[in-house]
Order: C-alpha cells, then structure tokens, then sequence
C-alpha cells in the first residue's frame, strides 16, 4: 500500500490508501476507488510512472548530455517514481538503414546511460525490439487510430512539404514507418501506463497525438489507459553547439560528448568567438563558449566567469577553463563508457534484465487489452 494524494476538483490535497499497482493495471478501478474521473488530474504523491525513449541514431553530444542524458538519470535515482528508460531502435529503424549503424548507434547511447550511472536498479533500462509486446500493442492502435490524426503530424507533413518544394510526387521517399511513428510512440507510453513523459518541445504533439489515441481506445473498448502528460523542461539549457547555433547534429556543429581528453580540448578550443582581445570586456550573455561553461558550472562558478568576462578574460583562457570543468564532469564517466564499450556482453546482459522487468508488466497488460478487442481463446 502506498499514500495517494489527490486533488478534487483543484481542492485541498486529500490522503487515502491505495493498492500500488491498481493505478497500472485497473484504472477505472483505481479512479472509482480514488473518486476521480480523471486519472491524468490526480496529483500524484508516489504513482507517477515516468516514461521515456531515446532514438538510436547518432552519436551522443553534449548538447544530449546536458539536455537530456543528465536530467533523466537525476531523475532515475528518485525514489517515488517509477520509470522507464527506452533505446528506441524501432524509431530510428525509420531514419536509419544501415545495420552497421544502427548496432553501433545502439551499444553508443546504452553504454553513455550506464557510464553515467542511470539507477538501473530503480528504473527499467530496456531496448525497445526486446519488448514485443510493444509492436503488438502498436497494432492494436493502428486499428483504431484516425488517419486524419496521423496526417496532421509535423514531420510527416514537413517532409510532404519539402517534396512540394522540391517539385515531387507528395509520397516521394516517404515510408509507412515515418507515417505511423505516432502510432508506436503512443505504444510505448501506454503499454506502461506512463503519467509523465519527459521530451523535446517538438515531441508535444506527440504527447497529444498518444492522449488522443488512448481516448479513442478507451472510450470504445473500456478505460485501459491512463492518459500521459508531456514534460517539457523549460529551464535546462539548449546547449549551442561550436557555431553559436542550437548544438544539433543537422547543423553539423556537435561536440561529441565522449571524445578523448585531447581532442575534447581541440574541439572546445574551436567555438566561435569574437575577435576581442585580452584585456578587452566582454558580454557573457552573447557567448556561445559562455553558455556552455555555465551549463556545466555550479552559480559560484558561473558568477566568477561572468566577472571574469567582464573584466577581459583571454578567448584562450576562458576556453581552458570551460575545458578543464567539462572534462572534469565527465572523466569518470569517459573511464567506464571505455570500459563498456570493450565488454558489450555486459551491456547486453544489463539491457536482458530490463527487458524482463519491462515484461513483466508488458505480458499481462497486454493480455487484458487482446481480451478487451476480442481476441481471445474460444473456449
Ligand atoms: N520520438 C522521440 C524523440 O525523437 C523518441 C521516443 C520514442 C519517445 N518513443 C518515445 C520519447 C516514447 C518519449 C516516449 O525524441
């Protein structure tokens, strides 16, 4: 049993006991027990489950780190939330077809949440491919998705455009995978009954497009779903990359988060600055170069650094020390990514055991959602 505050209708937090579990696999149960229609209204003291998938493309950077990797794995160690972590290799099967690529794209971004120390004791750490259920459960909502939904998503209408633009056939080079992502995303949020879900601003419609899905489901077939919320977070830093641009790897301005301690220098040492010289003030509120110091300094540290550019602190000097304070945040980190990196079958090992905690809840709520549709043992 777990303490369950609530607020009815955006009244005073009122504590009643609750089964743990009924939230997950019996939400109109839990909503009658708890005298809430909406699930999503509850506010939750210990029953959140927080929710999140990380594409498997590419190679991670900092702008990853600071954005994402670091406040996820913060996140991993709090003790009243249950959560899930995800490499979303279904996802990036849509972006990317080269297996090389993929495999190593993979073992890359699991090895950087261990190295960095995700709670995998506390929250499932999984590859999305290890969770069947997840595809069946997709399918299941394909069936009862809108087309008209999936037509009004912004990537799928993006690259419809740029056809347009291009004076192509609307369909060109589009696939189905790009088409339905909505429709897996959705299935993997609510395979887990997911409360929160920490994303990018541009995954909000997403966040829309799964609620509206769950909606649909549920009002045909029973309240199975609980309907997620998106977190966006509004105060972690945009990372910009060495151009002064939004750190992204379409700008082709990243800076790899694991490169060796020599070449991390070299690459911090080519951010675009001005061309004020020593001695000469300048404004830390127009610098790339400062922006990353801070993402990565504690307030003591960034007020010293702000001072310091005010009182004309050297280019060469001020990238010294943003280099000496972000290799110092990651050396432990780069010993033991080196360290996974070498030994893969531990990795693997690691993500086997997700799978199976992930499962565990998997199998039987996706046994109830088959039952709901009919598909069922006929005696
Ligand atoms: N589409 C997300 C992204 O590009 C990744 C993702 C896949 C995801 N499935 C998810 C994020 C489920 C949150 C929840 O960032």
């Amino acid at each position: 049993m777990v303490q369950v505050q609530w607020n009815v209708r955006g009244g005073t937090g009122n504590v009643a006991r609750v089964p743990r579990d009924l939230v997950r696999y019996c939400p109109r149960l839990y909503r009658k027990m708890s005298h809430q229609s909406d699930a999503v209204g509850i506010n939750f003291m210990s029953n959140r489950t927080v929710l999140t998938g990380i594409t498997t493309t590419g190679t991670p950077h900092l702008g990853n780190y600071v954005g994402a990797i670091r406040p996820c794995i913060r996140a991993s160690h709090d003790v009243d939330v249950k959560s899930y972590y995800f490499l979303a290799d279904y996802h990036a099967l849509v972006k990317n077809q080269d297996p090389e690529r993929m495999q190593q794209s993979t073992l890359e971004i699991a090895a950087t949440w261990l190295a960095l120390g995700l709670d995998t004791e506390r929250a499932a750490f999984y590859r999305q491919s290890d969770v069947p259920e997840i595809l069946e459960l997709a399918w299941i909502l394909t069936c009862s998705t809108a087309k008209g939904l999936m037509n009004r998503a912004h990537a799928y209408k993006a690259a419809v455009q740029e056809n347009a633009d291009a004076g192509e056939d609307p369909d060109f080079a589009l696939t189905m995978g790009l088409f339905s992502y909505p429709v897996l995303m959705a299935a993997d949020i609510l395979m887990f009954n997911a409360t929160h879900v920490p994303v990018g601003k541009d995954q909000v419609q997403h966040l829309e497009m799964a609620r509206d899905i769950a909606q649909r489901f549920n009002h045909r077939y029973g309240e199975h779903f609980v309907l997620p919320k998106a977190v966006v977070e509004d105060h972690v830093a945009v990372l910009p990359g060495r151009d002064g641009r939004k750190m992204s790897k379409s700008y082709n301005n990243t800076i790899p988060l694991w490169l060796p301690e020599k070449a991390l220098r070299k690459a911090i040492m080519k951010i675009v600055t001005n061309s004020l010289e020593p001695g000469e003030p300048k404004d830390p509120d127009d610098s790339a170069l400062f922006a990353i110091y801070a993402a990565f300094a504690s307030q003591e540290q960034r007020e010293d650094m702000r001072q310091a550019y005010r009182e004309g602190i050297a280019w060469g000097q001020a990238k010294q020390q943003t280099f000496e304070l972000i290799n110092e945040e990651l050396i432990q980190g780069r010993e033991r990514y080196d360290a996974l990196i070498a030994k893969p079958e531990q990795i693997e090992e690691t993500l086997a055991a997700g799978a199976q905690s992930a499962r565990a809840f998997a199998t039987p709520f996706l046994a109830g959602i088959r039952e709901a549709t009919g598909i069922r043992k006929l005696a």
